[in-house]
Parts: C-alpha cells; structure tokens; sequence
C-alpha cells in the first residue's frame, strides 16, 4: 500500500496491536503521530524513525476529551493535516456482572468507547475540512459474539460497531472512510494473562488453529487507509482466523 505523504494518528501504540499498526503504516509510507499513556511508546517511536519516517509522541488519555483535541492540535502543529485516525487504545477489566465493580465498568466504557468518540470527533474537524481521511477503529470478536466475565469489554466493543457505522454514514459524503476491524484472540500482554488451559481451550475454536499476530491486525489496517479500500465505509472486517464467520 501506498501511504506516502499521509499522516497517521494511532492510539494506544506503546506496545501490542497499536505498535505493529503504527510500524506497518511507516513501513507503507505513512509519518506517525502515536500515543502513550501509561507505558511508554519510545521503542515504537525508535522503530519508525529507524526506517526513515517522522514521528512524534504525545502523552493522551483518550478517555479525556482535551487530551484528544490536544492530541490532534499536536499533530496539525507538526505536520500540518491527519488523514487516518486509528482509535485502538483499550483496556479489559474482566469480572463476571455479580462481582463487577462499578468503577470497572466505568473505566472500561470511558476509555474503549468514549475514548473513540474523543478521538473521532477531534480528528474529524480536520479531515472535513481537507475533505478526505480515513478512520478505522479497533473493536473485538467479544463485541459480537458477546463473552462470559466481560459485559463491560463487550458493550464497549459492541458500542463501536454501532459508532464507526453511524459515523460512517455522516461521512461519507465528506470523503472519509469509517471502518472497524474486529480482531480474534491476538498475542499481546491482553491475552498473555489467559492460562494454558484456556489459550489452549480457545484455539480448538479457532479453525486456524492459532492466536493471531499483532501484524495480523496491522496489514488489514494498512489495506482499509490505503487507496485501495476507498468504496469502503461502514464495514466491521473480522480477522479471526475463522473463529467467527
Ligand atoms: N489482544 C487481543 O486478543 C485483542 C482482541 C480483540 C481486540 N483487541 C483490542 O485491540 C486493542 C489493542 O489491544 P492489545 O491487545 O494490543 O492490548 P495492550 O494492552 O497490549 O495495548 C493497549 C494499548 O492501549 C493503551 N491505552 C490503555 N489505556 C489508554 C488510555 N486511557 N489512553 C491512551 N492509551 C491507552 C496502552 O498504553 C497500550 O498501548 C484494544 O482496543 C483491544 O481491546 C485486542
């Protein structure tokens, strides 16, 4: 894919799927505006520049909305346009209903959910006005298929579905693409806390017979703000290895 002179926002890139996101869109061209929050995203940052690319960190809770209209200032200031937004920073904080925290569904629906809508809102400004831009927001097979001990992680996910589809329509008139990905289970540390037993449990579910790669996610992301994918909108693409069809 061809990304060269486009500036990429990605959240939540200090390490997992967002890290690979935000290396495979140098690698396509891109220069990256990357966030971190509570851990730091300076291997990703050194990564992207050893190939070439410009980047810059910006420190962002997405659940905070001045953070993400700060996040976006910082990007114009720097490079002067955003053309893709890639609102993947999130959090699991699984419990079944009866012992869920209130603050455990709070934190979870404030950063996975409100978070995108910050981001989103944020972002937009700016790609209506240079009447293009892409958008692909990171929800999860759970907002689908729905899982036991994570009502908050899927509400939030099934919540984006419905977001990135009605954004979707109130863009695209604006030339701006709004998709999701809906990612299977992935080896990042979000998962790497699942015993043996389960990783093993859930991979006699995946007809693929294995967890997905970060860089997994990360090429169909690479495809969905590349030209190649601009009759594109609305769309939830699930890379799950099969786990659901
Ligand atoms: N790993 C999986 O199996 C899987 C499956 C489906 C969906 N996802 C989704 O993919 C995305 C990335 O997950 P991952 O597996 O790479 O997890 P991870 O824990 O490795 O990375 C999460 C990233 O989000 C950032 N983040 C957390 N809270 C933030 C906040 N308030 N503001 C800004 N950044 C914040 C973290 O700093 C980190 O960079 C998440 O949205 C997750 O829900 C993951």
């Amino acid at each position: 894919m061809n990304l060269h002179g486009k500036v990429a926002v990605v959240t939540g890139a200090s390490k997992g799927i967002g890290s690979a996101i935000a290396m495979a869109l140098a690698e396509d061209g891109a220069d990256l505006v990357i966030t971190e929050n509570v851990s730091s995203a300076a291997d990703t940052a050194k990564k992207i520049e050893s190939i070439g690319k410009n980047v810059i960190i910006v420190k962002t809770d997405v659940s905070r909305y001045e953070d993400a209209g700060r996040m976006m200032e910082s990007c114009i200031e720097r490079f002067g346009r955003i053309d893709i937004l890639v609102n993947n920073a999130g959090i699991n904080r699984d419990s079944i209903i009866m012992r869920m925290k209130k603050d455990d569904w709070d934190s979870v629906l404030n950063i996975n959910l409100t978070g995108i809508f910050n981001c989103t809102k944020a972002a937009s400004k700016y790609m209506v006005k240079q009447k293009g831009g892409k958008i692909v927001n990171i929800t999860s097979i759970v907002g689908v298929m729905g899982n036991a001990g994570q009502s908050n992680y899927a509400a939030s996910k099934a919540g984006i579905i419905g977001f990135t589809k009605s954004v979707a329509r109130e863009l695209a008139s604006r030339n701006i693409n709004v998709n999701a990905i809906a990612p299977g289970y992935i080896i990042t540390d979000m998962t790497e806390v699942l015993s043996d037993d389960a990783k093993s449990e859930l991979t006699k579910l995946i007809p693929m017979e294995r967890f997905g790669r970060p860089e997994d996610i990360a090429d169909c992301v690479c495809f969905l703000v590349s030209e190649r994918a601009n009759y594109i909108t609305g769309q939830v693409i699930h890379v799950n290895g099969g786990m659901y069809m």
